[in-house]
């Protein structure tokens, strides 16, 4: 299949280019690099443009004959969405209603949608299910709903197939160290824990030892880049089968907090990681975990990569790469 990937220079829209090529489909990157980086793109084409463009998606769509789009694309930080709400809403919102304009005018109607487990809010029940209460606490987890409620009404209205993928904490890098996370700023845990013991920084901030956890710590549910890369070639191709709308959560299941990961990073890199407790950070839920039960049904998904370990090697590796700029 040949595949139209908004995002594609991205931390989580690269690795998904490297499955589908493995998987035999064709990646067609389409990304204006505002944050994504044309080294990322080594599965196929790069076509430079903006989602909001729509003459120029509907031209790639139909230069390259794309049938179906994996829809990346958006702006991605919490804490500036609380900072910059309407730049939110235009890139994620806005920019989502032009791309799926351009899609209905080339008689595309298969999507896979970048959701997140920001759309929850602070759930009340974990593990979290595709049924909890969807009551996001910023700008972006609303502008992803937002984009979620769109596409489920225009897959009712216009017969589109839609799948929206509700990602808990991606983390880790390419087993084969093509690629990685390259955040600039960063402002992940994983990468900055990672950046303090290969020297490069000179404390890891602690958010929070207040918060009602185990240790006080945020606990979350990191899920390996590579294993939600996948989930997205079993999603695309199982649309065929699907009508209408679906989301599935895409987690492990098992949470870790911050002082855990930070232990378990100084075991694995030997090296020591100096921390500075400080307050929360504003809107950080205490607790996220997925149940991943649906996605593993439904399209045969396993987090096969995503344990602990797995997810902090491969970050390791990545972040000591002379391939890393
Ligand atoms: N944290 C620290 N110190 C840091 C960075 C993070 O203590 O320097 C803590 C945070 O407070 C949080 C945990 O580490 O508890 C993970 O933080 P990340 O910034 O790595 O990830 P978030 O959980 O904040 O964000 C992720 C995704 C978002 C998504 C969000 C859903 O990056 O896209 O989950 O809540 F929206």
């Amino acid at each position: 299949m040949k595949v139209f990937v908004t995002g594609g220079a991205g931390y989580i829209g690269s690795h998904t280019c490297k499955s589908l090529k493995s998987a035999g489909h064709e990646p067609v990157t389409f990304d204006n690099l505002s944050t994504g980086h044309a080294d990322l793109v080594r599965w196929g084409p790069l076509e430079r443009g903006d989602i909001a463009d729509r003459a120029r998606v509907v031209a790639v769509l139909r230069q390259w004959k794309c049938e179906a789009i994996l829809h990346f694309a958006a702006s991605a930080y919490v804490g500036e969405s609380t900072e910059a709400p309407l730049k939110y809403y235009a890139n994620n919102v806005s920019g989502s209603i032009s791309l799926f304009e351009a899609a209905r005018d080339c008689g595309i109607d298969r999507i896979v949608f970048s959701s997140s487990c920001a759309v929850y809010g602070v759930p009340k029940e974990l593990p979290i299910t595709e049924e909890s209460p969807k009551v996001p606490i910023n700008p972006y987890g609303r502008s992803k709903l937002m984009v979620e409620q769109i596409l489920a009404d225009a897959a009712t209205a216009y017969g589109m197939r839609v799948t929206a993928l509700r990602y808990f904490n991606a983390a880790g890098a390419d087993p084969d160290g093509e690629i990685g996370e390259n955040h600039d700023p960063e402002t992940h845990l994983i990468p900055i824990i990672l950046q303090v013991a290969k020297g490069v920084r000179p404390a890891v901030s602690v958010f929070g030892t207040d918060h009602p956890t185990a240790d006080g710590t945020c606990v979350r549910d990191y899920v390996h880049v590579s294993d939600l890369a996948d989930a997205h070639v079993l999603a695309l191709e199982r649309l065929p089968r699907q009508s209408g709308f679906t989301a599935y959560n895409l987690g492990t299941g098992r949470g870790w907090s911050v002082r855990q990961i930070i232990e378990a990073a100084r075991d694995m890199t030997g090296r020591p990681i100096r921390t500075i407790e400080e307050p929360k950070r504003n809107g950080d839920p205490p607790t996220l975990i997925a149940n991943p039960t649906l996605a593993e049904k439904a399209l045969g998904w396993q987090a096969r990569r995503s344990g602990l370990q797995g997810v902090l090697d491969s970050a390791w590796r990545w972040q000591e790469s002379d391939r890393r700029h």
